[in-house]
């Protein structure tokens, strides 16, 4: 199930010699409110506030990998734009998953009228990450020095964006 995935991938980030990539330390987010949230914003239309959609890496076993598109901030004025999120296990990473993921949302969102922009935010020393993104078109667009504070380290954190139209 993809709450499990969730806490799954939030416990590897900063442990057992992974990169910090999340600006949490542990992913708790309670399955009634993580089922609620989730089933409400994948009903909505591109055309209203607060929509969300996703991809996912399963097999039999389960899911190992997912991205996000999320409208952040959820404003009328920013349905123009969509964030993106993602994240491999471990144990399924440079196995061009994350590749297939990101043609798939691109190929989606480039589809949509609405959507002109996506946006998405990276710790600066994620550099797998960035190069997932350069290679699908994404420029950097600043970065937030001190954004989070997490296993004891300073975090900034670099946003990207990649134009679709
Ligand atoms: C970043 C991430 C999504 C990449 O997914 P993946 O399935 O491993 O990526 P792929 O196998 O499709 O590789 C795609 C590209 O990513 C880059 N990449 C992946 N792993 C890399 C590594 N260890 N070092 C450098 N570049 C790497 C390369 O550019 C690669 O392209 P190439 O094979 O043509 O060189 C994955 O490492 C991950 O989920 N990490 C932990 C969570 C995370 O950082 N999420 C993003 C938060 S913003």
């Amino acid at each position: 199930m993809h709450w499990e995935h969730c806490s799954r991938i939030g416990k590897e980030s900063g442990r057992d010699g992974d990169l910090i990539f999340s600006p949490t330390e542990d992913w708790d987010v309670p399955l009634a409110d993580y089922l609620k949230s989730y089933d409400e914003k994948f009903k909505k239309s591109v055309l209203e506030a607060d929509w969300e959609r996703a991809w996912v890496i399963a097999d039999t076993n389960g899911i190992y990998g997912d991205l996000y598109l999320v409208h952040r901030p959820p404003l009328k004025s920013c349905l123009h734009r969509a964030t993106l999120m993602m994240g491999i296990e471990r144990s399924h990473r440079n196995q061009g998953f994350g590749s297939k993921l990101m043609r798939e949302a691109i190929s989606w969102a480039k589809a949509q009228p609405s959507i002109e922009w996506l946006q998405l935010y990276v710790f600066e020393g994620n550099i797998p990450a960035k190069r997932l993104y350069a290679k699908f078109g994404f420029k950097e667009n600043g970065t937030t020095v001190d954004m989070f504070r997490v296993h004891g380290t300073q975090v900034a954190d670099t946003s990207m964006i990649l134009k679709l139209k």
